[in-house]
């Protein structure tokens, strides 16, 4: 099953989209690695007890803490070619 995430992330991340992407793609591809509970750390999809505490601090800082990373999150979240919006979109899908 790891394998084939890690398939299909490599398959997906050689594809260049223009506009902003799909978050459910750019989740399954990217965050989901880590935020579907592989990574006891990473807060999960859909856990909203996990999440009320980082929501606090407001969506510009999550956006900011994805840019550069934060402890076990890799610069970016493993995500080359997102903008801030599309970390938006993500951070909203995961955080429902
Ligand atoms: C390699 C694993 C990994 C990947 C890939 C990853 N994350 Fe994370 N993420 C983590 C971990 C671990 C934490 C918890 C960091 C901590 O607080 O110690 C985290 C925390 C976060 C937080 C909370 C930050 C804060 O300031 O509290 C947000 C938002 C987030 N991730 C969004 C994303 C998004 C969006 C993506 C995909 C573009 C992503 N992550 C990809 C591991 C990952």
């Amino acid at each position: 099953m790891k394998k084939m995430l890690l398939a299909a992330a490599l398959m997906t991340m050689s594809y260049n989209g223009f506009a902003a992407q799909e978050p459910q793609a750019v989740y399954d591809r990217s965050c989901g690695i880590c935020h579907g509970g592989q990574i006891p750390t990473a807060p999960q999809k859909g856990d909203k007890a996990a999440w009320e505490p980082r929501l606090a601090k407001g969506m510009d800082a999550l956006v900011q803490s994805v840019t550069n990373g934060l402890n076990a999150m890799p610069p970016r979240g493993l995500c080359m070619d997102c903008t801030d919006e599309d970390y938006q979109a993500v951070i909203k899908l995961m955080t429902e």
